[in-house]
């Protein structure tokens, strides 16, 4: 990758129709946030040093805190540890987690320092995770769900309602997401899941990242003043790594303020799903109708998705190959995952199809 993440690209030399990672607003390659990455680079340097107390890292907080409505937020070096800094920070809140066994890597690795029982539920499966809750919940105990949100390699939303559900019989329940990839796109003011699905509760966490749609780097765990003391009581991430950059703070923090004034940015994103998840469904392949900007194209016997990208990057259109369960929740066989941007020209994405159509 050799420019700026966008929809149009120079990859290898050859400019390319970009469809691939998760900049979904092609943030990362706004003029404006390169050019507030440079300017608190020359104010502040390059890191602050392991102290959390320059100007762009206070902002990020401010602002995750206003764009998520909480009260404040912990703004952290990656998203992946996100998960880790909540699970710490409620330790003494539950006594056993369950995990949708096709969670991210985060999610697993941050449940290692929880150093409580572990219980696995099949994927998106509120029925197998009753079952479970029934088996493993002792009398006096409080479980803890955690799933991503949206899930990475497939754009499938968790079904979260029908956790809440299940979970209403278990007093102090706690549900957490890794909303990695739902922060700043689902959700009518793009606050992600619980957002979309109407879901709202002193029990319900989100973490998840600012390196994705806003366009930074670095990952948040927004919540009230309550959640920060306990993360300032239990997570070691915040006081034992340094924060992320000035550049990566400026970044998020002008991400976020874009992100908030322009509303129409996520409309154009959904649109755009719309346009190509509509016309897949037209070219014949199943996709649901979803606003996620992560669409997974799976192989059947009538279809080699290895060819079609192959074929897609003969004709300079560039998306991501899925080998059989190459990533935390890919399918059980090869995929190609297209990532939509609100930045897609509707003749891009009208290529795109006809490419596609052209290979069926
Ligand atoms: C679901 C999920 N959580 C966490 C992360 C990690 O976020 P970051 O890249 O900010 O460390 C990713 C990254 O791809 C992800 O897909």
């Amino acid at each position: 990758m050799e420019s700026p993440v966008g929809s149009r690209m120079l990859v290898d030399g050859r400019r390319v129709d970009y469809y691939c990672g998760t900049s979904y607003y092609s943030l990362h390659g706004d003029p404006r946030v390169i050019d507030a990455a440079c300017a608190a680079i020359r104010r502040y340097g390059l890191g602050p040093a392991t102290v959390m107390n320059t100007p762009p890292l206070l902002e990020v907080v401010e602002r995750a805190g206003a764009f998520f409505g909480t009260q404040s937020a912990t703004y952290i070096v990656s998203g992946y540890l996100a998960d880790m800094v909540l699970v710490q920070a409620l330790s003494d809140d539950y006594d056993v987690v369950f995990v949708d066994e096709r969670s991210h890597y985060s999610v697993f690795d941050g449940l290692v320092v929880g150093e409580k029982p572990v219980v696995r539920f099949r994927h998106k499966d509120a029925n197998d995770l009753s079952v479970k809750l029934a088996d493993n919940v002792k009398a006096g105990q409080i479980p803890l769900v955690l799933s991503d949100g949206v899930f990475p390699t497939t754009g499938a939303i968790a079904p979260l309602r029908d956790y809440v559900e299940t979970l209403s019989p278990y007093d102090d329940a706690l549900l957490c997401v890794d909303d990695s990839h739902a922060i700043g796109v689902i959700g009518e003011e793009g606050k992600g899941t619980f957002e979309y699905l109407g879901l709202r509760g002193p029990n319900l966490y989100l973490v998840g990242t600012l390196s994705k749609a806003v366009g930074g780097v670095g990952g948040i765990v927004p919540g009230s003043h309550g959640l920060m003391e306990k993360i300032r009581q239990h997570s070691r991430v915040p006081i034992g790594a340094s924060p992320p950059s000035a550049a990566a703070a400026a970044a998020a923090a002008t991400g976020l303020r874009i992100l908030s004034e322009h509303p129409e940015m996520r409309k154009q994103l959904w649109s755009n799903v719309a346009r190509v998840r509509g016309g897949l469904r037209k070219l014949g392949i199943d996709v649901e109708a979803s606003p996620v900007p992560i669409i997974s194209i799976q192989s059947t016997p009538g279809l080699d998705v290895k060819r079609l990208f192959q074929e897609l990057d003969k004709r300079d259109i560039v998306v991501a190959y899925v080998a059989a369960r190459g990533y935390s929740d890919a399918p059980n066989v090869e995929s190609v995952r297209i990532a939509v941007f609100s930045t897609h020209t509707e003749s891009q994405i009208d290529r795109l199809l006809e490419s596609i159509g052209a290979f069926l």
